[in-house]
């Protein structure tokens, strides 16, 4: 990757410093780069990410992992051995340069939600990477009683970000204070024993999940619920959020329910 630094960057993208990476396991990694002063974004929003490879940019898009006040910007990903960008991402180092799309988008922010008691988070994989980025910006805090984080994996291994969410968030310096007061979390595995087994979906059926966090059921009159992970997953909780009676929302109208699929697959 050292011929990056002397490859023309295209003007769509940025081009920045990888500044940390760490792997959680043969599947999945995280990494922080600089983050130019001009890119803005809302939490939940994602951009265009990649490498320039044989001189062209390749890129997927991607959540933002960091909040909107953190002077990097941090991804989560999946490494596909034979995956077009993940290959490559994948051996990432420190120093490195990553193309970032000037321009975040999304649905899956706080504005296209109207107001409510309890947020819901539905994540699957590394449908995690925007809650992530949700659960660290105030403004989330300040219009939910509760945000929950309902993270599925396959093998414990995957939980990605556990001790972050379950122990450091509530103990940090600036948003301790509203985690450890508003912030649930609720992990749970689908492949192994763990104490909480089982698919989002039928864990919010069975009532599993309202057990595990002793929160109320669902209520679209009062709660909202955002959800992102695999197709299969986003069709799956979409059909539960209308049988509900929840209504999606929209960069124009906002819902009870905002969904957006976890993107990088290869
Ligand atoms: P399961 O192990 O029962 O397939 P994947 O790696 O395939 O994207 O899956 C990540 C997690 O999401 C797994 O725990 C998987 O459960 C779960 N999952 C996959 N599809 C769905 C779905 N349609 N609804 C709920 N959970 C799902």
């Amino acid at each position: 990757m050292s011929e990056a630094a002397t490859v023309k960057i295209p003007t769509a993208f940025f081009g920045e410093k990888v500044t940390w990476v760490h792997h959680w396991n043969e599947g999945l990694f995280s990494f922080r780069c600089s983050r130019d002063p001009t890119l803005r974004f809302v939490a939940g929003q994602f951009a265009m990410i990649g490498l320039m490879v044989d001189g062209k940019p390749l890129t997927r898009a991607y959540s933002m992992v960091s909040p909107p006040w953190d002077e990097e910007l941090e991804f989560l990903s999946i490494k596909v051995q034979d995956g077009p960008l993940t290959s490559r991402l994948q051996h990432i180092a420190v120093g490195d340069t990553v193309l970032i799309g000037r321009k975040p988008v999304g649905t899956l922010v706080v504005e296209n939600l109207l107001p409510g008691r309890n947020l819901w988070m539905l994540a699957t994989g590394t449908g995690l990477a925007p809650f992530m980025s949700l659960i660290r910006d105030p403004d989330t805090y300040e219009k939910f009683d509760r945000v929950i984080v309902a993270h599925t994996v396959r093998q414990v291994r995957e939980l990605a970000y556990r001790d972050y969410i379950a122990a450091e968030l509530p103990a940090h310096e600036l948003l301790g204070e509203y985690a450890s007061e508003k912030l649930v979390y609720a992990p749970s595995v689908t492949r192994e024993p763990f104490p909480h087994q089982g698919r989002i979906t039928t864990r919010l059926e069975s009532g599993a999940t309202y057990a595990q966090t002793g929160l109320p059921p669902l209520d679209p009159a009062l709660d909202r619920v955002m959800m992102c992970g695999s197709d299969a997953f986003n069709t799956e909780t979409e059909a539960m959020m209308e049988r509900l009676g929840f209504v999606e929302g929209t960069n124009h109208t906002p819902g009870t329910y905002v969904l957006e699929k976890a993107f990088v697959t290869k």
